[in-house]
């Protein structure tokens, strides 16, 4: 069955274009412009949450909720409160089906625990990032490829101007998974 999908917080189109290979009717939102052309609506998700979605995947910003950032906490908890307040704003969107993604962060002691943390080298990537995932209505992503490698790449990348890109956008294998796990999920 065609979905409408939402997928929030997304500049890089990867798990957009997953979705849109499957047959779905999906947009992309960021306040950035899309690296790939597609459909994308850029500005703030809130504008269009209650657009009449049946399934959103969100990538809120984890610059202020990180536990790998721990050491600033703080010096910023205006900061963090508002990026709680997203959080809590994307989870209780009027959206039948909600996958929100974020590295391990204060999301799990201030809000809720996550259902599941996956890995890349779970999904054909030889590397390691703990990526947690809180689901409303869908099931836990089955590993597809778990891979041998077991490399911390992103955290050796050296500066550069797109560092925090490279670093952020969604790795294709669970992009795929995503898409072909939660487009069918009943
Ligand atoms: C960690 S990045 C996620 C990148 C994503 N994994 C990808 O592959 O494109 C978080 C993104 O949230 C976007 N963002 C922050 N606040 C937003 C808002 N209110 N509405 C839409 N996008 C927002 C930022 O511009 C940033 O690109």
């Amino acid at each position: 069955m065609t979905m409408k999908v939402l997928i929030a917080c997304e500049y890089s189109g990867t798990v957009r274009d997953a979705f849109i290979a499957q047959g779905h009717d999906v947009i992309s939102c960021d306040l950035l412009p899309t690296d790939k052309p597609g459909p994308h609506y850029q500005g703030d998700v809130r504008d269009i949450l209650h657009n009449g979605f049946d399934l959103m995947i969100a990538h809120p910003p984890c610059t202020h909720l990180a536990v790998s950032g721990a050491r600033w906490f703080k010096e910023k908890q205006k900061e963090q409160a508002e990026a709680l307040d997203f959080v809590r704003l994307l989870l209780n969107a009027p959206i039948e089906k909600i996958a929100l993604e974020n590295p391990i962060s204060i999301i799990s002691s201030r809000i809720r625990k996550p259902d599941q943390i996956i890995q890349p080298w779970q999904f054909g990537h030889g590397e390691t990032k703990a990526t947690c995932l809180w689901l409303k209505n869908l099931p836990c992503l089955v590993p597809t490829d778990i891979v041998e490698g077991r490399e911390a790449k992103v955290h050796r990348m050296p500066p550069s101007a797109d560092r925090w890109k490279l670093r952020s956008t969604t790795y294709k294998g669970i992009a795929q998974a995503m898409a072909e796990q939660w487009g069918q999920a009943k």
